[in-house]
């Protein structure tokens, strides 16, 4: 009840911001864009796909007649790490700058194209000389340094497939996710900076690969960041340093299909196990080059371009190391967090490099509006022309904060929709030709064709709310579940005949306008970062502690939602277990271990029932109640409707860092 509450009030937002004449006319995108993708779909998206470089022009655009697995362009050839890099540097602009870098240290490196390009071919020489061939897949686990850029574009040079461990999971998490994709390398590095100091990353690398537990793999390629001590596996490790510095600079690239597979991705889902989402060339590339055009408005000639997410996400793939590349823009990448040396550095690092277009989460936002405006006040930020925001609803008060404070009451901020399985923006205002509201996705892409459903596919207009489906194929959608055709189809395509499923609940306003409103399913969404309630409760259930596990996603003012963990105790292990608190250190750690410091419950309670139904499912809303401390809704299928009462009385142990 109290979320329509704030969803109501959400679509009584009035302001309304238009695009200014001067934007609009100097836009990249304009209004026809709608025009001509509504009375063409598959022609518009073919002279998207046109604006790369193919090395054998395709003649075919779409083919779906097996759906739901498609083919885009599938009769032309392209190599994606060309189409980044050495076409640019064959236009003449191998001097502009690819990436400014700057490490959380302050050290700072600026790579310009032709600079990018000759790396990346010395890695694809590399990657060649250790028998890495096309269709090999080879795991990296880098914190935000440029060879993590360089590494997947080495690997998408050479038709390799490249699956990115963020450095924030597990060794654990490493372990499943490299053995899942049965790769052959690992690329790592020593350690990253985080928070003022050297994080090592290589330990869990060789705690990842320990005794026989991913025998798939050949060698482990060692970045130097950190120059920490680290553990050396003769004859498995190899120095990424010497190794390049060795290597020839020459490297001509080969054209391969438009639906070789370029990436995997693993991302949470409704099970304990995360799902390998699978990307391939032609398609993906496209769409992330004309989304990385159009939403940001990007001019590579003058914008100096920022997106603050790390390549471990689909956001750091699609708007870090792939569109930003194919679209020769000139790109910050950051190494570290906001708050080191002190909650000034992003503004500090806006003012230094004169960055033009900002790319952020709301959870981001959120933290920098609790510190309050008089941080960014001392930074020049005027530079700012163009505003993004990912990864979960912005709230309207973030909302104007990021414009007011960030944007200089000016920029448009465009709240870009999309999935991991996307690939690519899907739903979203356009700058310079969408008049904004704040809180709003507004509007699908040009080429792009969604609905709201209700549960029993109906489709719902204006003024409703329900499920967000995608109608028609786009060339950037996931192409399968690596290894797990099934799961494809079942997860995507089977609630509604012939309709992608997102997962996501939205309702159209009275005018037409998108607004999401969070996951339908028992997917969780922390800072903008997808975890599964299954996969933490397999995590909490594998301590001896626990019997029982039940995890909801709360409400939480920064984080946009918090993991909340109700336990029930082994009876045998009550002793052991000691006082609430001591309970939840334990089980918190150990879920950092098993998973990765994220996935880290906010508060776990302790507790003698859990709700469930008759069938035995366990009911998160009621549980949900309890986490946001709101009267307990109704319990009339419970199986038995007593346990509220006792679990009302429970035992919280909350703990925040
Ligand atoms: C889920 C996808 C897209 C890259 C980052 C997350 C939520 C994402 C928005 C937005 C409201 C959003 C959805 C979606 N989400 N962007 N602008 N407004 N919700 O990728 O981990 O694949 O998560 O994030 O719930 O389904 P992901």
């Amino acid at each position: 009840m109290s979320a329509d509450h704030e969803i109501d009030n959400l679509l009584h937002e009035e302001r309304h911001f238009a695009p200014s004449s001067e934007f609009a006319q100097n836009a990249i995108a304009q209004a026809n864009l709608y025009e001509e993708a509504a009375s063409d779909r598959l022609g518009f998206w073919a002279d998207q796909a046109k604006r790369l470089h193919w090395h054998k022009p395709f003649t075919k655009t779409l083919d779906w007649s097996n759906a739901p697995f498609a083919k885009w362009f599938h009769d032309g050839e392209l190599n994606v790490s060309y189409n980044c890099l050495d076409r640019h540097v064959e236009a003449g602009n191998g001097d502009r700058v690819a990436i400014f870098f700057e490490g959380e240290p302050g050290d700072t490196r600026e790579i310009t194209y032709a600079e990018l390009t000759r790396e990346v071919k010395k890695a694809a020489n590399v990657l060649t000389q250790m028998g890495i061939k096309a269709g090999d897949r080879v795991a990296i686990y880098l914190p935000m340094i440029p060879e993590a850029v360089i590494a997947m574009q080495a690997v998408a040079r050479i038709g390799a497939i490249h699956s990115v461990v963020f450095g924030g999971f597990s060794a654990d998490s490493l372990s499943s996710r490299i053995d899942d994709a049965q790769a052959k390398l690992v690329i790592t590095a020593d350690g990253g900076y985080r928070k003022g100091k050297a994080s090592a990353l290589k330990p869990a690398v060789d705690e990842a690969l320990a005794g026989d537990k991913c025998p798939s793999v050949q060698n482990v390629l060692v970045v130097k960041r950190t120059n920490q001590d680290v553990n050396w596996v003769e004859g498995r490790d190899v120095d990424w340093n010497m190794a390049l510095a060795e290597a020839s600079d020459e490297h001509e690239a080969q054209a391969f299909n438009a639906e070789h597979p370029l990436f995997i991705l693993y991302t949470s889902g409704t099970t304990g196990k995360p799902k390998g989402i699978l990307h391939t060339s032609g398609g993906y590339l496209t769409q992330a080059s004309y989304t990385h055009r159009n939403v940001f408005d990007l001019h590579p000639e003058n914008d100096i371009y920022w997106c603050t997410a790390d390549v471990g996400w689909i956001t750091g793939h699609s708007y870090v190391a792939y569109g930003p590349l194919a679209n020769g823009a000139t790109q910050v990448m950051y190494e570290g967090t906001p708050e080191t040396p002190d909650w000034g550095r992003w503004w500090s690092i806006v003012q230094k490099y004169g960055v033009t277009i900002l790319y952020t989460a709301p959870t981001a936002i959120r933290s920098f509006m609790k510190m309050g405006s008089s941080i960014p006040a001392q930074y020049n930020l005027s530079t700012i022309r163009v505003l993004g925001s990912v990864g979960e609803p912005i709230n309207p008060e973030a909302w104007m904060w990021y414009r007011k404070v960030i944007g200089g009451g000016k920029a448009p901020i465009v709240d870009t929709w999309w999935q991991t399985e996307t690939g690519a923006i899907m739903v979203s205002p356009l700058p310079g030709v969408t008049t904004l509201k704040p809180g709003s996705a507004q509007v699908p892409l040009p080429g792009i064709s969604a609905k709201i459903l209700d549960d029993d596919g109906n489709e719902l207009g204006r003024g409703h709310a329900g499920l967000l489906v995608l109608t028609e194929p786009w060339p950037s959608m996931l192409r399968g579940i690596w290894g797990d055709s099934e799961r494809f189809k079942e997860t995507y395509w089977s609630r509604f005949e012939g309709m992608y499923f997102a997962g996501d609940g939205a309702k159209w306003d009275e005018e037409g306008d998108l607004w999401l409103l969070g996951r339908v399913d028992d997917v969780m969404n922390v800072s903008g970062h997808r975890l599964s309630t299954a996969e933490i409760e397999s995590a909490l259930v594998s301590h001896p502690y626990v019997a029982e596990a039940a995890v909801v996603g709360a409400k939480d003012e920064t984080t946009g939602q918090a993991v909340v963990a109700f336990v029930i105790l082994r009876q045998s292990q009550v002793e052991a277990a000691g006082d609430a608190d001591h309970v939840s250190k334990a089980l918190r750690d150990h879920v950092a271990k098993e998973i990765g410091p994220i996935a880290k419950p906010r508060t776990i309670m302790v507790v003698a029932e859990l709700p469930k139904t008759r069938s035995g499912k366990i009911m998160r809303r009621l549980l949900r109640d309890v986490a946001e401390d709101r009267p307990i809704g109704d319990v009339t299928t419970l199986a038995d409707t007593s346990v509220m009462d006792i679990i009302s009385g429970k035992v919280a142990a909350g703990a925040n860092d």
